[in-house]
């Protein structure tokens, strides 16, 4: 078996909104697009062009118009990271991390064994009994990646996660981010603005179009890893980020 199995595939997917007012939107249409295990995956595109929408349908959020998704996991466990955190404030680190485990009563000894690994993993080990509003955004950010892994679903969907930070806050995370997807073989689906960030993290980039929301273009990205800060300053990262610059326009 040369090539890896797919972990999600979506054919002839549409999506259209219906608007009493006014005409329907199609926020989606004719998306074709398979993602292998273990594979990380960009999508960016202007705003409107359907991001949010797709992963929406992706985990089962949103129902689709048209079209099928079929997935590997026969039980179709996944993580969701939204934009902003949603942490909720009366609960300290390590029970807002551990939440989606007491909701799905898997608290076993070997299930929290693995959520303070995560925490550690984040650097949020000391910070575990502190409250959402004693922590910096990004410390909240990596509170929410660790809770959408607490409980070893094998897809992670992340719609903008690190959009609400600063620069230099955001390449940090993005090298801790790519730490845990190494260490847990977990297939990522993350929506940005920032094309540097799709570049430096992903396997292939998906380009969007707007009205109708549809694929522009797949950039395989072939840069070595592990990727770390040096990765930027290799030529071809650059290049990449021209490229990829020149067809979202
Ligand atoms: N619940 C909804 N009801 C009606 N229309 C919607 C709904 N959600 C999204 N839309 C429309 O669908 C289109 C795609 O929206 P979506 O949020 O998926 O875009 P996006 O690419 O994530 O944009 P952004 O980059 O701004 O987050 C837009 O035209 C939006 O107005
Ligand atoms: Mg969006």
């Amino acid at each position: 078996m040369g090539q890896k199995e797919n972990d999600v595939v979506i054919r002839d997917l549409d999506k259209i909104y219906g608007n009493l007012l006014k005409e329907d939107t199609v926020a989606l249409k004719g998306i074709n697009l398979s993602i292998k295990k273990g594979e990380f995956v960009s999508i960016i595109g202007p705003s409107g062009c359907g991001k949010s929408t797709l992963l929406k349908i992706i985990g089962g959020l949103e129902k689709l118009s048209a079209g099928t998704i079929e997935y590997s996991d026969p039980e179709n466990r996944l993580g969701f990271v939204f934009q902003d955190s949603v942490l909720l404030p009366w609960k300290n680190v390590r029970e807002n991390a551990e939440f989606p485990l007491v909701i799905q009563k898997k608290q076993t000894k070997e299930n929290e064994e693995k959520l303070d690994a995560l925490l550690d993993l984040a650097g949020l080990k000391e910070f575990s009994s502190a409250l959402p509003r004693e922590l910096s955004g990004g410390m909240k950010s990596r509170v929410s990646i660790v809770r959408a892994l607490s409980y070893d679903a094998p897809l992670l969907l992340m719609d903008e996660p690190f959009g609400a930070l600063d620069a230099l806050t955001r390449d940090h995370l993005n090298i801790e981010l790519l730490k845990i997807w190494s260490k847990t073989n977990k297939t990522i689906i993350f929506v940005t603005h920032s094309i540097e960030e799709a570049v430096f993290l992903s396997d292939r980039v998906i380009v969007m179009a707007t009205r109708p929301g549809r694929i522009r273009e797949i950039v395989p990205i072939d840069l070595t890893r592990p990727r770390d800060e040096d990765s930027r300053n290799d030529s071809k990262f650059g290049e990449y980020c021209r490229y990829l610059r020149e067809i979202i326009g």
